[in-house]
């Protein structure tokens, strides 16, 4: 059985990952708009995994007896400014949700909820894959600046990682 504590606290998470969906699909139609294809095609793969991130611990909590609610979410701009203010919010918005992990795992040590300590380890690497690929495309982005040429071959590189993130396992 879950905790109510843990059940709770699952619940604030899975808000944190569909509004995590909802602001990289944001990304993806600014970029889209502008015709940036690859960064586009990036940001929408992205918003889905968060999705997935969402289902696994509503799967998770109604599996455990809790109940997994979906609440209303807080709209995502609509506007990014430019390509590195874009990845430097998506870079703080990770750092955001790994700690919001952390918080959970310490959570469950408090409770003694060692199932569902064991189950946020899934979370907890993805985290660091997470932060390590969106530090990767900031310094690129940052070594590029507003060259217009650079943008392109970056709209071209980021298409690349798309395919890295579908092959990772679940
Ligand atoms: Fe589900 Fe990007 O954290």
């Amino acid at each position: 059985m879950l905790p109510k504590k843990i059940e709770e606290a699952l619940n604030k998470q899975i808000r944190i990952e569909a509004e995590s969906s909802q602001i990289y699909l944001s990304m993806a139609c600014w970029a889209e708009v502008q015709g940036f294809e690859g960064v586009a095609q990036f940001m929408y793969a992205h918003s889905d995994e968060e999705r997935m991130h969402m289902l696994k611990l509503v799967k998770f909590i109604n599996e455990r007896g809790g109940h997994a609610r979906i609440s209303d979410l807080t709209a995502p701009p609509t506007e990014f400014g430019s390509f590195k203010d874009m990845f430097q919010t998506l870079f703080d918005h990770e750092v955001m949700v790994s700690q919001s992990i952390n918080d959970l795992v310490h959570i469950t040590l408090e409770e003694r909820d060692y199932a569902t300590h064991n189950f946020l380890q899934w979370y907890v690497s993805e985290q660091i894959e997470e932060e390590a690929l969106a530090r990767t495309i900031l310094d690129k982005i940052n070594l590029i600046g507003d060259d217009k040429g650079g943008l392109y071959l970056f709209d071209n590189d980021v298409k690349q990682l798309v395919g890295k993130a579908a092959e990772k396992p679940q």
